[in-house]
């Protein structure tokens, strides 16, 4: 009979002349007074016509109470006791066994949230009564120190919840697609059943501000976010186009211009190399002057895109960030890409 949190085991009814001696468990005797002293209570029911009972009441989470979750939520909990009687005056010793089983419906499952947050997805995991008992995977990758190190991600960790915080670029992110309002991501995070496999997962997207980025979609498509803002003499983003001078932007503000377009369009020059593709275009600003540009066809503004896919796929989205934000740091990818759009771009690392 499961109640407050107890396996209660009644025995009896029993004449007079019954004693309880000892109570053995788990390969282990125990005394009346040992199991006292080992949590297990033990008490003599005497009934008004001379007979008693025994009853031993053992908490759920004693070590001789074995505890097995068997998914949705409920538990299993099972005591297994050989009990020893002296039976009086002549000294003969019986044994009665007893295995008892209760099954709880008392599992409150852990909770999973997510967030955006400046600097990336955040999640935080309420473990609920089944403390530690859950492996927790980012994206498909282990949970641990050597991820949390790998992918600066900020872990904020108590008895009852993890709060994790997964930068943009880090290990774990998945890319969808690249606008003005930023690059859309997302992260799945699954919590995993040690015991039963149960699984709890919560995908969170979430679209992040960048500044400048080169993106090469899994569909082919190149996506480039350039900031003009700094350019002198100053620019007008609508008036940039690719090689191919009829493909303008997609979308444009004030100081900054969005290219989307299919890797092989728009002019682009495609040459094969090492099993790979590669895309090879130009964010171009014509001189304003048109007269001018026909006698000097100078530029006043380009800068390279390039993309790189495997020859025979699958594509996946590769992220190329302006080196002038961060300094480039070797080694990165062995993906052939020509100089010039090596002096603009660096690829994230390999699984970032
Ligand atoms: C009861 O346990 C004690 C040791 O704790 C042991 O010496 C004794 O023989 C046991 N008696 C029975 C009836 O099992
Ligand atoms: C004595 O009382 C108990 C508890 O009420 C009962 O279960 C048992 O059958 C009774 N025994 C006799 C011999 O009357």
């Amino acid at each position: 009979m499961p109640s407050g949190g107890e396996l209660v085991v009644s025995v009896g009814v029993f004449l007079p002349d019954v004693l309880l001696v000892n109570v053995s468990a788990a390969g282990r005797v125990f005394s009346w007074d040992e199991a006292e002293r080992n949590s297990v209570r033990i008490s003599q029911v005497p009934f008004p016509n001379g007979t008693h009972a025994y009853l031993l009441q053992v908490p759920f989470t004693h070590p001789l109470v074995t505890q097995k979750y068997l998914g949705e939520g409920s538990w299993s909990y099972s005591l297994s006791v050989l009990l020893s009687f002296l039976l009086s005056p002549d000294g003969q010793i019986f044994h009665v066994p007893a295995v008892v089983h209760s099954t709880l419906q008392d599992v409150v499952l852990p909770q999973l949230k997510g967030s955006c947050t400046e600097r990336g997805v955040r999640f935080q995991m309420h473990y609920g009564n089944l403390q530690n008992k859950w492996g927790v995977y980012v994206g498909g990758l282990k949970l641990d120190k050597q991820l949390v190190q790998d992918g600066q991600y900020e872990l904020d960790k108590t008895e009852e919840f993890i709060s994790v915080e997964i930068p943009l670029f880090a290990p774990g992110m998945d890319y969808k697609d690249l606008n003005l309002r930023g690059l859309e991501v997302s992260v799945t995070v699954r919590l995993v059943h040690m015991e039963t496999q149960e699984e709890i997962s919560h995908l969170q997207e979430c679209v992040l501000p960048v500044e400048e980025l080169l993106v090469c979609l899994p569909n082919g498509h190149m996506v480039a976010l350039l900031d003009v803002s700094g350019v002198f003499p100053p620019v007008d983003p609508k008036r940039m186009a690719l090689l191919d001078p009829s493909c303008g932007p997609q979308d444009t503000d004030q100081s900054r211009v969005l290219f989307s377009f299919p890797s092989g369009s728009c002019g682009s020059a495609v040459t094969h190399t090492d099993g790979h593709v590669l895309y090879i275009n130009q964010v171009r600003y014509p001189s304003p002057d048109p007269a001018h540009t026909m006698l000097h066809p100078h530029l006043l503004y380009s800068v390279p895109l390039m993309c790189v896919y495997p020859e025979s796929g699958p594509y996946s989205v590769s992220i190329y960030r302006p080196r002038s934000i961060v300094p480039p740091a070797a080694p990165f990818t062995s993906l052939p890409h020509p100089q010039s759009t090596e002096l603009k771009w660096r690829p994230l690392p390999a699984g970032g």
